[in-house]
């Protein structure tokens, strides 16, 4: 989603916006732009990559000691360079992420006072609003604090004034903005992984918190007081998000799953006794009162919580629902109190799964728990409890590793919870547990199978559509597989249950048809067998992922790719791998730009 990088120094800030657009590319956006205060402001725009942009500040040869930049992913107007920010008004400059639900109302009102609008976008109101302030008081700052009082909806801005060039003022409400502290130099930014190069000091800007920042000075007010917010180190580290040597970043981050499940394991202490407390404080009075669980997540976070489910019903013996977060926060749903609200998501910014977690203490479920990536974030804040990943930083679009280890996260979660209600035996615990262990070395054989789905993926280019089929637990796995191939490489795929077939996909099965199968050897794999035969039959082309020990064979019309290893209870994150890597290998194939695929973004803060 958009991305903001302001900064004000005593040298020309242009190279270290521009640096910090680049860091927030891998969010998704569809143009950028900028503005450098020098005399005056210079204000340059462009569709496509920051590197356009880039060009054109060379070309133009603009510099400023003070400025604000910003990548958009269009929400309100087509991604062109008069929808991009910054928007102007006069001496004002503003660059805004988020979404103004009253823009309708303001352009009327701001219409009639005389201000002519050049672009479709929402933004656009927020200069003009704090242009005509300036002109009423005179002062800034005042003009910054009115034009907030005046917006409803989600924002985060930076704003420039071509008047006071001793200051950029930044505000938040619903979409993160941070400080960050230089020597004799100040930033902002919606990620700390812009600053990274400059800074690792940072201040959290809290909902509703107004921020001036100078060369020598930062001053945060929130309701017209001024407040003092906690600077803390960034733990990410700046080369953590280098591409190195690799072509792209989801490549990369497929082949970091075994570390950063590692780490998400290692990050646990005690393993061998699963303690509630690193959730939090009452952690345990929680799991012991709990009588259901909700999980609500988003896209692969929600494939992550219907795995989540299958597992904490069958070990923990719990209910458990999993809900799309977009669907449930409109539901009128039954609350149970006595339920824990489990909110999964990589970013802990993804508005529907924060409206959903909202929802559901408004219903009166209170007990929530968040399983994140991201250790400050909103999600993190709003939850009792938490269960952090520790994949580090995701850069591409499509989540990976975020995946897998949310998966971890899940499966301890579910051995704590199945331990607490008197559901595990303690050589049953301690055999879950050594699987944990062993998973990031299995993780390692399982990508040694990399050339195998190349050799997959060359066919699978050539076609239009591809089904996925898998049954239980891997039936999320299945739609994870096909939600992968269809982001990166936009070839159409759809997951089925394979007992689903026969009432209504099996007429889309012909020899053009691939259909790609999770077969592991657990207890539904006779039953899996039968569905593939309703697919051979009617000439389907069938590949099947199944455990090394599975009795299947290789036949003229069956692809089988054995995993090498019998995979056991975590199944569903080994069988996730190959079908990262089939996605990868397809995108890479059909040349699509696989770490920021189109109309997508890292991180959707809108709703
Ligand atoms: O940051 P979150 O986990 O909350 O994001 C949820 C989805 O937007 C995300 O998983 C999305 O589906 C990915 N692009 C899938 O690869």
């Amino acid at each position: 989603m958009c991305g903001i990088v302001a900064a004000i120094a005593s040298r020309n800030v242009a190279p270290l916006l521009l640096e910090g657009l680049k860091r927030l590319e891998y969010r998704g956006y569809d143009s950028a732009g900028l503005a450098l205060l020098d005399v005056n402001i210079s204000c340059l725009r462009s569709v496509g990559r920051v590197s356009s942009l880039e060009n054109l500040v060379r070309e133009e040869q603009v510099e400023g000691l003070a400025g604000i930049a910003h990548t958009r992913w269009a929400t309100h107007g087509a991604p062109t360079e008069r929808n991009a920010h910054p928007h102007m008004s006069g001496s004002i400059a503003v660059v805004h992420n988020g979404i103004i639900e009253n823009h309708d109302s303001l352009r009327k009102w701001l219409r009639e006072l005389g201000y002519h609008f050049e672009s479709d976008t929402d933004s656009e109101v927020i200069a003009h609003l704090v242009n005509y302030y300036v002109t009423q008081t005179g002062d800034f700052l005042d003009a910054v604090r009115s034009a907030c009082a005046d917006l409803k909806g989600a924002y985060a801005i930076a704003v420039l004034n071509a008047n006071d060039t001793q200051r950029i003022i930044g505000a938040r409400r619903g979409s993160p903005l941070l400080v960050g502290l230089g020597e004799e130099e100040h930033y902002l930014a919606s990620g700390a992984s812009a600053l990274l190069p400059v800074t690792r000091r940072m201040i959290d800007l809290e909902e509703g918190d107004i921020v001036e920042i100078c060369r020598d000075s930062i001053r945060i007010e929130n309701g017209g007081e001024q407040v003092s917010r906690p600077i803390r180190l960034s733990d990410e580290r700046a080369e953590m998000a280098e591409l190195g040597s690799w072509r792209h970043f989801m490549h990369k981050e497929i082949h970091e799953q075994p570390q950063a499940v590692a780490d998400t394991i290692e990050a646990i202490n005690h393993l061998s006794y699963a303690t509630p407390e690193i959730l939090g404080d009452g952690a345990l009075d929680i799991l012991r009162k709990i009588k259901s669980v909700r999980l609500l997540a988003c896209g692969t976070s929600f494939h992550a919580a219907s795995i989540g489910r299958y597992w904490l019903e069958s070990i923990a013996g719990i209910r458990a629902s999993a809900e799309v977060a977009s669907e449930y926060r409109y539901r009128q749903s039954v609350a149970d109190p006595e339920s824990l609200v489990i909110a999964i998501s990589q970013s802990g910014e993804t508005a529907d799964t924060l409206a959903a977690l909202d929802h559901a203490r408004r219903q009166g479920e209170t007990l929530s728990l968040s399983v994140c990536n991201v250790a400050d974030s909103a999600l993190v804040k709003e939850s009792r409890l938490r269960f952090m990943t520790h994949a580090g930083p995701e850069i591409g679009v499509a989540s990976t590793k975020a995946f897998t280890t949310q998966l971890v996260v899940l499966f301890l979660l579910t051995v704590m919870i199945a331990r607490i209600r008197g559901r595990l035996d303690p050589a049953m615990e301690a055999s879950y547990l050594d699987a944990l262990r062993h998973l990031p070395g299995q993780l390692h054989e399982v990508l040694g199978i990399e050339p195998e789905v190349v050799r997959m993926a060359a066919t699978l280019t050539r076609r239009q559509h591809a089904l996925f089929l898998g049954r239980g637990v891997h039936y999320p796995v299945a739609q994870e597989g096909a939600l992968k191939l269809k982001e990166v490489s936009y070839i159409h795929a759809e997951a089925y249950p394979a007992g689903e077939l026969k009432h209504g996909p099996l007429a889309l099965i012909d020899a053009e048809m691939p259909v790609i199968v999770i077969a592991p050897n657990d207890a539904l794999i006779d039953k899996l067998k039968s569905n593939l035969q309703e697919v051979r039959a009617r000439g389907g082309e069938l590949t099947v992922f199944t455990d090394l020990d599975s009795h299947r064979q290789m036949s003229p019309d069956l692809n089988l790719i054995r995993l090498p290893l019998s995979c056991g209870i975590l199944s569903p994150i080994l069988y996730t791998v190959p079908l990262q890597l089939l996605a990868y290998h397809t995108a890479l194939n059909r040349g699509t730009d696989v770490d920021k695929p189109r109309n997508l973004a890292k991180s959707v803060t809108v709703e």
